[in-house]
C-alpha cells in the first residue's frame, strides 16, 4: 500500500520520495518530456515525466493525459524557482486512475457558462478558495455558539404560514394541501426559546425574490439565533461578536485562499478589531442628507442604493437600530418611548456588500401583531400556535438571522453572490 500524503504536505517536505494524487490541472509536453501540474484539494504541484524513465507504451500513456484525469504519482520533490508553486517532482511512478475526456471549460468563459458546468467549475482555483472560507467561516460559527453556551435547535422547512411577508413565498404541494417553503427559523426558535433560552442553527432558506440583482438567491442558508432575556441592545453587540469572531478565524485560517481571491487578510483583520458603530435609522438619514446629499422621508426602509450611500461614510460594519414600524414585518415590536420605531436593526456590511444581518427583539402585544398580519391578508389562525407562546409565561426574547452568502460574499471580495455557494438557485437559475 503506497503511503499518500497531500500535495501541500509534499512541499512542506521539500525533498525525498513522496506520492501523491489527484487531477491535473495543466498539462503540456513535447517528444521527451510530459510537464502534469497535478491539483488536489490542498494545493497543485508540477510533475515532470520524463522519456528516458520509461518505456515507450507508458511514455504514451503520460502523452495521452488530458487535463482532469486523475493520477497517482509518485517521484522525488525539490524547490525549483521556475515552477508555478516553487517545487517540481521527478516522476518515478504514474497511473492514470481515471482518464478524462477533453474538458469543457477553457480560459474566459462566460459567467453563464460557467454556471451551467458548475458541477465541473466547482474544481477551479476560485471556486476551491471560496468554498474553504465558507467552511471555515461555518465551524467558526459552530464554535462561536458552542462556547457561548447555545444549543442547536432545529425548525420545520415546510411551514404552513410566512415569517417576512407573503410575496417571497415558494408553495409546496403537501398531500393534498399546501405548504411553503421556510423563510426563516425564527417563528419556531421562538417556541424553542422557552425550552432550551439560547439558540442556534444554520438552514436552507427560501425566498422566491423577483429581482435580479448580485445580492438575492432564491435558496440561501441563513445562520440564525434567538435567545430569551436578550433585548435589542444584547443581541446587536451580539452580532458583531459573532461576526468579528467568525472574520478573525477566516483571516488566520484562509490567508492564502483570500490572497488568491485577491484579499488581504491583514486588512479584513483590522476591520475585526475596530469598533463597529451602531446608530438609530434617523441618524442614518441625517447621514445621507449631509454627506450624500440624498433626502429620505421617515417611514420607508433603505433601498440598496441607500444602504451603498450612507456605508461610502464607513470602513467597518454599521448596524442601523430603528426602523420605521409602519414597514417591518408583523413580529418586530414598537419602541414604546418612539411608537413611531420598531426595535429592530440590520448590519451593513462595507464596500457595497450591503445587508448582512437582519433581527430585532420580539414582540409581545398579540392585538398588534394580529392586526398587522390581517391587514397583509393573512389567515391567523395559522398564528395560534406563536401567539400561544405569548400567554404561557412570555419573557423579552431577541435574535436574527445572517445571511451566509453575503457574508462569504464579503469576506471574499466576489462581484456576485452566485459564487458563495456551491450550486446557486436564482429566478433564472435552478439547474444544475
Ligand atoms: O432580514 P431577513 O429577512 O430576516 C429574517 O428573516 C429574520 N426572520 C431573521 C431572524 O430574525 N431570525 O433575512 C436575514 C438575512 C438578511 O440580512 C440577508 O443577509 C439574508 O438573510 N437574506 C438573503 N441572502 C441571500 N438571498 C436572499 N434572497 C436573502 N434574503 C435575506
Ligand atoms: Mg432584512
Amino acid at each position: 500500500m503506497t503511503d499518500f500524503i497531500s500535495i501541500q504536505e509534499a512541499m512542506n517536505k521539500g525533498s525525498g520520495e513522496v506520492s501523491i494524487r489527484g487531477w491535473v490541472y495543466r498539462e503540456r509536453g513535447s517528444n521527451n518530456i510530459k510537464f502534469v501540474v497535478l491539483r488536489d484539494s490542498s494545493n497543485i504541484l508540477q510533475c515532470v515525466i520524463k522519456k528516458d524513465d520509461f518505456s515507450d507504451d507508458k511514455f504514451q500513456e503520460a502523452v495521452s493525459v488530458q487535463i482532469e484525469a486523475s493520477m497517482e504519482i509518485t517521484g522525488t520533490i525539490k524547490k525549483d524557482e521556475r515552477a508555478p508553486t516553487g517545487y517540481e517532482l521527478s516522476v518515478k511512478e504514474f497511473k492514470i486512475i481515471g482518464a478524462s475526456d477533453t474538458f469543457p471549460i477553457t480560459k474566459d468563459q462566460s459567467p453563464e457558462f460557467l454556471l451551467d458546468k458548475r458541477h465541473l467549475w466547482l474544481r477551479s482555483r476560485k471556486m476551491t478558495a471560496i468554498l474553504k472560507v465558507r467552511s471555515t467561516y461555518i465551524q467558526a460559527r459552530d464554535e462561536f455558539f458552542r462556547n457561548e453556551g447555545f444549543y442547536r435547535f432545529d425548525a420545520p422547512i415546510l411551514q404552513p404560514s410566512q415569517c417576512e411577508g407573503g410575496s417571497t413565498l415558494f408553495e409546496v404541494k403537501y398531500y393534498k394541501e399546501k405548504t411553503y417553503l421556510s423563510q426563516s427559523w425564527q417563528l419556531y426558535a421562538e417556541a424553542g426559546v422557552f425550552a432550551l433560552e439560547k439558540i442556534y442553527n444554520m438552514g436552507p432558506t427560501f425566498r422566491a425574490e423577483k429581482s435580479k440583482t448580485s445580492r438575492h438567491l432564491s435558496e440561501f442558508w441563513m445562520a440564525e439565533m434567538e435567545a430569551a432575556w436578550f433585548d435589542l441592545k444584547d443581541v446587536t453587540e451580539f452580532a458583531k461578536k459573532e461576526i468579528k469572531y467568525c472574520m478573525k478565524k477566516v483571516c488566520e485560517e484562509r490567508i492564502e485562499d483570500l490572497k488568491l481571491l485577491g484579499r488581504d487578510s491583514q486588512k479584513l483583520l483590522e476591520i475585526a478589531n475596530k469598533d463597529w458603530p451602531t446608530m438609530k435609522y434617523r441618524e442614518a438619514l441625517k447621514i445621507l442628507k449631509e454627506k450624500s446629499k440624498i433626502n429620505i422621508s421617515f417611514g420607508k426602509d433603505l433601498r440598496t442604493i441607500e444602504e451603498d450611500e450612507l456605508m461610502k461614510h464607513f470602513n467597518t460594519p454599521v448596524v442601523v437600530t430603528h426602523y420605521p414600524k409602519e414597514v417591518m414585518a408583523f413580529y418586530k415590536p414598537k419602541d414604546p418611548k418612539n411608537p413611531d420605531e420598531a426595535l429592530c436593526f440590520d448590519m451593513l456590511a462595507p464596500e457595497g456588500y450591503g445587508e448582512i444581518i437582519g433581527g430585532s427583539q420580539r414582540s409581545t402585544d398579540v392585538k398588534e401583531m394580529t392586526d398587522e398580519l390581517r391587514k397583509q391578508g393573512e389567515s391567523v389562525e395559522n398564528y395560534d400556535w406563536y401567539f400561544d407562546l405569548r400567554k404561557y409565561g412570555s419573557v423579552p426574547h431577541s435574535g436574527y438571522g445572517v445571511g451566509v452568502e453575503r457574508v462569504v460574499a464579503w469576506l471574499c471580495g466576489l462581484d456576485n453572490i452566485k459564487d458563495a455557494i456551491p450550486f446557486p438557485r436564482t429566478m433564472l437559475r435552478w439547474k444544475p
